[in-house]
């Protein structure tokens, strides 16, 4: 009796310890991953954002990655890693596999889970020869020497194993959200909006593990620094836009009735300036194509 009671206990275990595994999905030395082309790659880092994050603060230069940014959140803060060519401090030494596993399976090269603060829940639905471009142009960028501090986390969460519950829970793996509906255009924009844009991680309300609630997608959250709340954007929120107003502000930052966005969408305005005049039509056009949502409770 005793020791069916103990077989139970480590079962449960044995299988927790086995379903909170990290899965890199490419070996590190897959022959097929070979670095892209750096131009295009400029464009996907515009469009990622990556720069808003992991761009040394304080200083102008944002393709300077030293990273060191704090970023608050329920859990402690998080400071961004430095993801310049150097090879001590930075990702120089990866392979393509490496940010490969980062993107797409919040993986580390030491096979270990990342936290969610850096959105791989988005990014994970990267196609793979945007991480080969994106990382041909990561290696034309300035060494950063440079290291950040670490995590102020608490105890407990600085067990990342723990990670692989969240991800149990709220990770789809290689999925990019957003229906797709065939016109090339609304399918460019899901893909800039939901994956490599990743607008809901602000956009939207988060429950308690800090993962997005999937009613309030779009529907405006108290950003997770828990300061300012991004607005709705679903029809409910910029339904009286045009879609040329969409268009407008993703390039100057100007709204058709407040004057300029202000807060962190001053960032993203600097990344969506630089994208080519038709992938910000190409959000414009998925923005005005999602359902309305009610704006939830702060
Ligand atoms: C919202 C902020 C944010 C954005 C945007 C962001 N990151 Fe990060 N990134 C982080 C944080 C925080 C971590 C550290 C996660 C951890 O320690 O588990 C991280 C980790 C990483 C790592 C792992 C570095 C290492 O030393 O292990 C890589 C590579 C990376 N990010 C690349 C990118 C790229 C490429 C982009 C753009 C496509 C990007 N990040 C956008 C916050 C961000
Ligand atoms: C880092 C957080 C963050 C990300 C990522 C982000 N936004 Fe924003 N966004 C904000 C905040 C905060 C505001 C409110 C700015 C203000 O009130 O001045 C805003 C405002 C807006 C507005 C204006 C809404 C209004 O009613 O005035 C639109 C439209 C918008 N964002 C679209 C997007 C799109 C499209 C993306 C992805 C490409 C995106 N945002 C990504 C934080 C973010």
């Amino acid at each position: 009796m005793f020791s069916t009671a103990v077989a139970a206990v480590l079962l449960v275990l044995l299988s927790t310890w086995l379903l909170t595994r990290p899965h890199p999905r490419f070996a590190a030395g897959d022959p097929t991953l070979t670095p892209g082309d750096a131009g295009r790659g400029r464009l996907v880092f515009a469009a990622g954002g990556c720069a808003s994050c992991h761009a040394s603060p304080g200083q102008p230069d944002r393709l300077r990655l030293g990273g060191d940014l704090a970023l608050a959140s329920h859990y402690g803060t998080f400071r961004v890693p430095n993801i310049s060519p150097d090879p001590e401090a930075g990702i120089g030494s990866w392979s393509v596999a490496d940010l490969a596993n980062a993107l797409i399976s919040g993986v580390s090269p030491s096979g270990q889970h990342y936290y969610p603060a850096f959105p791989y829940a988005s990014y994970t639905g990267m196609m793979l020869d945007d991480i080969r471009d994106l990382y041909a142009f990561l290696h034309t960028l300035s060494p950063v020497p440079e290291r950040p501090q670490p995590h102020e986390i608490s105890l407990l969460f600085r067990i990342r194993r723990f990670v692989g519950f969240w991800k149990l829970l709220f990770f789809h793996e290689g999925r990019s959200e957003g229906a797709r509906n065939g016109d090339p255009v609304h399918d460019r924009g899901a893909y800039l909006v939901e994956t490599l844009g990743h607008c809901a991680e602000c956009h939207s309300s988060r429950n308690i593990f800090g993962a997005v609630k999937p009613k309030t997608r779009f529907a405006g959250g108290v950003s997770s620094e828990g300061v300012g709340f991004s607005p709705n954007i679903t029809p409910t929120g910029i339904g009286s836009w045009s879609q040329q107003d969409v268009v407008e502000m993703l390039y100057s930052g100007r709204t058709p009735d407040h004057g300029y966005v202000g807060w962190s969408m001053v960032d993203v305005v600097e990344n969506t300036a630089e994208l080519p005049e038709a992938d910000r039509l190409a959000i414009a056009r998925y923005l005005k194509s999602l359902p309305p949502r009610p704006t939830p409770h702060p």
